[in-house]
């Protein structure tokens, strides 16, 4: 606890107690949001007292603090994961110092696998429920009981709100036909999935797959913060479609998403 609000106190300090009211996570290849926010503070995740520091080249490492769609935003660009080395409670760090700060929802990108062969490349697929195939999770240990209950509920995992509502944003916007919704399943990593694991993700009932966010939306959750993520369907991995992932293919793909997206999420924002 005092590493987090040490944290929220070197922010507050830095950014004349900028107050703001959504966070954004953004994954994998899906950054140019940030370009969007009118920028008041940055903030190097180096300078800020028990920050992690991102290990993955694709992951900027900065907290911008700023005005999005005439929303005030804190974007994490740049997320830690479980598969560099992190604890559960490292990787949840920047959500809980949000929250701090006075978050009041979350939303989350990623980039994952798509198992149900519906899916095409560079669908968006709003993210209904979750399978978390981690070994651990952010809530073992002592209960951090200023931020939330010793056994929160997980029945509605994804606000309900925030799902219909990026579902009309979406159709409003045109991207129907491509926004997809599902269950989100949280594999250790790093390495991808064999086929056999991929046919067993499926088997048990995810839609995508991937490294990241299960973590975090675990973290909101446990403090009542209504949460809204979204997957950018990077390689297609289900029967037929299965090849080897090569990173810069899974790269080229979320770019071709993320105009989606940063126009999905700045729709919620504005309505
Ligand atoms: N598996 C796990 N994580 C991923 C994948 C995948 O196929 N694609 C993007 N992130």
């Amino acid at each position: 606890m005092q590493a987090i609000q040490e944290a929220a106190a070197y922010i507050q300090a830095h950014s004349a107690n900028f107050q703001p009211t959504t966070g954004i996570i953004l994954g994998t290849g899906l950054g140019a949001l940030a370009r969007e926010v009118e920028v008041e503070f940055e903030i190097n995740y180096a300078d800020i007292p028990n920050f992690p520091l991102s290990t993955v080249e694709s992951h900027a490492g900065r907290l911008l603090l700023g005005t999005l769609a005439g929303h005030k935003v804190a974007v994490l660009q740049g997320r830690f994961h479980y598969y560099e080395g992190y604890t559960m409670q490292q990787v949840v760090l920047p959500v809980r110092v949000l929250k701090l700060l006075g978050i009041s929802q979350l939303f989350v990108s990623n980039a994952a696998g798509g198992l149900n062969p519906e899916f095409a490349l560079s669908d968006l697929m709003l993210i209904d429920d979750h399978i978390n195939l981690l070994p651990g999770n952010p809530l073992i240990g002592p209960n951090l009981d200023e931020l939330g209950p010793r056994f929160p509920d997980m029945f509605a995992p994804y606000d309900a709100d925030l799902l219909a509502r990026a579902r009309a944003a979406a159709v409003a916007l045109g991207y129907g036909s491509t926004t997809q919704r599902g269950v989100y399943v949280a594999a250790p990593g790093p390495m991808l999935e064999t086929p056999a694991e991929y046919r067993y993700l499926r088997t048990i009932g995810a839609d995508a797959v991937g490294m990241s966010t299960v973590p975090e939306v675990i973290a909101a959750r446990h403090m009542g913060l209504p949460v809204l993520a979204v997957s950018v369907i990077t390689d297609l991995c289900y029967p037929g479609q299965l090849k080897p992932v090569v990173i810069s293919e899974i790269m080229a793909a979320a770019a071709v998403a993320e105009p989606r997206l940063t126009a999905l999420m700045k729709a919620l924002l504005a309505g």
